[in-house]
């Protein structure tokens, strides 16, 4: 054997006894590195004749190479190794019961979402989403909102900003402030039969014990040849009452006004209210709900459809608004404090079942 096989069987000796990472680039920098045992071999070239020069070139470049090439493998095989290692680590045990101390709970937005949904897709809704962010056509123009009308400042808007354009242009970017910019989305792009329900974000500048600059809505819409107001009737008569689980709760619809409703209309719940108590159900007092009308033959001609075969209904309502009545939480504040206290308070657990209207 020469002197360069002698090097190598004693160089990938030391590779593969190296155990980790650490030790492996020790090895490496000791054969390969600047002061390494090839590079210094590499540089005594130069004092050869040329014959044996080129020689031992080659040679010294081979063993160069497979030694790099020793050096890579264990490097794989030490990963992998080590994976297993960690893997082997981090086992856990699904069977094992939760640790007390860690247990999780449902927020109450969570599953107030949950309860719509089921009682909405029981009624044979689907469930449709859209952008956060919108420009004036989605959120005013298409809704027959007139340029210039106090309902767009009535909004509170939050505008995106843009130097180049002003409030008015249709292009105008900005936050939604309610999601029945999703019904334009859905009528543009789906032939009648529609019927829909939209949960979402939603932002307008305010903020007290009611209002936060963000909160959800839960919007809904249906459009078919016959639909009218009674079926808006019967379908929120329903919903109302089968989200508070009060089977005669008083329903009541109050003349209104919406730019993209005609007839529009504000639902009121019964309750009763004085300084110590406040029940949902049959009392003295009404309670203002959600916002709902017959669709205006602008929108729909607006978002392509035809308003000489087509009529519909929509409706929308605050989410957080609507979980406070019903469990009890006063201040709409409190749901995005992510206080412990407050979630481990009214939070749910995780197998409560909403409740449905399929009773
Ligand atoms: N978009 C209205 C609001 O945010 C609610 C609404 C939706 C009213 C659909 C009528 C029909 O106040």
């Amino acid at each position: 054997m020469n002197n360069i096989d002698v090097l190598k069987q004693d160089i990938i000796g030391t590779v593969h006894a190296a155990n980790d990472m650490d030790s492996l680039e020790q090895v490496r920098v000791s054969a390969l590195g600047k002061k390494g045992q090839i590079t210094g071999m590499m540089q005594s070239l130069g004092k050869m004749d040329p014959d044996q020069r080129r020689e031992m070139g080659q040679a010294l470049n081979k063993l160069k190479n497979e030694i790099a090439g020793e050096i890579d493998n264990r490097v794989q095989i030490l990963k992998s190794e080590e994976m297993k290692k960690k893997l082997a680590a981090d086992k856990i045990d699904v069977t094992l019961p939760i640790r007390p101390e860690l247990k999780g709970s449902i927020h109450p937005l969570s599953h107030t979402f949950e309860e719509l949904f089921t009682i909405f897709t029981d009624m044979g809704f689907d469930i449709a989403e859209g952008p956060d962010i919108e420009d004036e056509f989605y959120n005013f123009t298409a809704l027959n909102f007139p340029p210039e009308h106090p309902a767009r400042q009535m909004h509170d808007t939050f505008y995106l900003p843009d130097d180049n354009l002003k409030e008015g242009d249709a292009s105008k970017k900005l936050l939604r402030t309610h999601t029945s910019t999703v019904q334009v989305h859905v009528m543009q792009n789906q032939e009648p039969p529609i019927r829909i329900i939209i949960p979402g974000r939603t932002y307008r500048s305010d903020y007290d014990a009611t209002h936060t600059p963000m909160f959800h809505q839960l919007e809904g819409l249906v459009i078919d040849k016959k639909t009218n107001l009674s079926h808006l009737k019967g379908c929120l008569t329903d919903f109302l009452s089968s989200y508070f689980e009060i089977d005669d709760l008083p329903v009541r619809f109050r003349p209104h006004y919406f730019p993209f409703t005609e007839p529009s209309a504000e639902v009121d719940i019964g309750c009763t209210k004085d300084k110590n108590n406040f029940k949902i159900g049959a009392g003295d007092n009404w309670m203002e709900i959600l916002g709902c009308g017959m669709i205006h033959p602008n929108v729909l001609k607006n978002c392509g459809i035809d308003p000489d075969v087509y009529q519909g209904f929509a409706f929308g309502m605050g989410v957080e608004r609507i979980a406070m009545l019903k469990y009890g939480i006063p201040d709409l504040r409190t749901f995005f404090e992510t206080d412990l206290r407050w979630l481990r308070h009214y939070g749910f657990r995780s197998l409560e079942q909403p409740n449905s209207v399929m009773k």
